[in-house]
């Protein structure tokens, strides 16, 4: 079987992270073809643009993307965001922002003492609406009664495929669906929201669910992660609590994200649930464990399960073996060193698997 897959490696560390996590599937599974976009930062100060207009066009007929991270100083982040990585994941559906946080092998949890079987969640992050929105403006600019609108959007469509999606994934896992709200302080949203969430809950008696509002969801993550299976949030939600739930694990070096378009009419994106981080940029100490594993999600999402566990645990081999680890994790390897390991050992992993019984 062969893929075609686009990468856009993008600034600061998504490049340095892409070549590795590009090198690891291509040790797992022979026959990947890769188009490289330069589309970045400084292709927005070469160009005014992020990406050519007819970007989303150029990439619809791959069949999965692999980004790096888009965002650098000297370019807004806001440009940055809303000129590749927002557009992209509306123009194709991606409207569920998958994201494991798990405890791995060797690498020790903020929560000392704490083992990969206390902490191992799942956030479904809404990926298409919510807080994030366009609508809103500046108000009398400039003047003693300036002020800005950022409203947001939440319709019963968006709503209710999130909440649906999350159920079927918590149904698959343990059975336990925690919705992050914060029906006390955003009077029409959140209400809104946990009335579908209360509304789709009756199609899954099976699954047991709560709501909490995300600030006390926050603590819970921090003080009894092993209460937690499956969360789902709203976009601007989903998207703090799995930097918080990252930083509790090992860090955001090891956090893959997917952003999924589950009807498979358009190339789902796979990206580290980290930025470019410009302080580390160009030192070649950037931890591509997060990539490599978003890209372990991006074979899984091809159906490419062997290709996807053998990263999977050759991950798990390499920080467990502690040898070869960045300095995130207490090491002094550089990002080459711990992908190439990564690669060896998957590349192994999978000629063993294929050895004749
Ligand atoms: P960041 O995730 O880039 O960095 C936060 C901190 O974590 C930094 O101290 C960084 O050194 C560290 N870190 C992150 N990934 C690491 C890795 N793989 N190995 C070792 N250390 C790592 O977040 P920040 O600083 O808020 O944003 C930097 C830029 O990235 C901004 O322009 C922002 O807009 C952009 N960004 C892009 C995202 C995307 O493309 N999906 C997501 C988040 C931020
Ligand atoms: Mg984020």
């Amino acid at each position: 079987m062969s893929y075609r897959i686009a990468t856009i490696p993008g600034d600061g560390i998504g490049v340095d992270v892409t070549v590795e996590a590009v090198a690891v599937l291509d040790a797992v599974l022979p026959g990947l073809e890769w188009t490289e976009f330069d589309w970045s930062c400084e292709n927005y100060l070469r160009t005014g643009a992020m990406m050519p207009p007819d970007g989303p066009a150029r990439l619809a007929g791959f069949d999965a993307i692999l980004l790096g991270a888009v965002g650098f100083p000297g370019v807004p982040d806001h440009i940055s965001l809303w000129g590749l990585l927002i557009p992209l994941r509306r123009a194709f559906g991606q409207y569920v922002n998958l994201r494991p946080v798990q405890l791995l092998p060797g690498t020790e949890s903020a929560l000392r003492g704490r083992t990969a079987e206390d902490l191992d969640i799942l956030i479904v992050r809404e990926n298409s609406e919510g807080e994030y929105s366009e609508i809103g403006g500046t108000h009398n600019p400039g003047r003693p009664d300036e002020f800005v609108l950022q409203e947001s959007v939440f319709t019963r469509v968006g709503c209710e495929r999130i909440i649906r999606y999350a159920f079927d994934r918590a149904a698959e896992r343990a059975g336990k669906l925690c919705s992050a709200t914060k029906s006390n302080g955003l009077i029409h949203s959140m209400p809104y929201w946990d009335r579908i969430f209360d509304e789709v809950a009756l199609e899954y008696p099976g699954v047991e669910t709560r709501h909490m509002h995300v600030d006390a969801l926050a603590a819970e993550i921090v003080l009894h992660p092993d209460r937690l299976d499956v969360i789902v949030g709203s976009n601007l939600f989903g998207d703090i609590l799995s930097d918080l739930a990252a930083a509790v694990t090992g860090g955001l070096g090891l956090a893959p994200s997917g952003n999924i378009d589950p009807t498979r009419s358009a190339p789902s994106m796979f990206e580290a649930v980290h930025g470019s981080a410009p302080d580390i940029a160009g030192q070649g100490i950037a931890n591509p464990v997060a990539q490599i594993l978003a890209g372990a999600m991006l074979l899984r999402h091809l159906g490419e399960e062997g290709a996807a566990g053998a990263v999977e645990q050759a991950v798990d081999e390499v920080l467990g073996a502690g040898e070869v680890l960045t300095p995130d994790l207490g090491g002094t390897a550089t990002t080459a060193e711990l992908g190439a390991a990564v690669a060896d050992r998957a590349r192994r992993l999978v000629s063993a698997k294929s050895l004749p019984a």
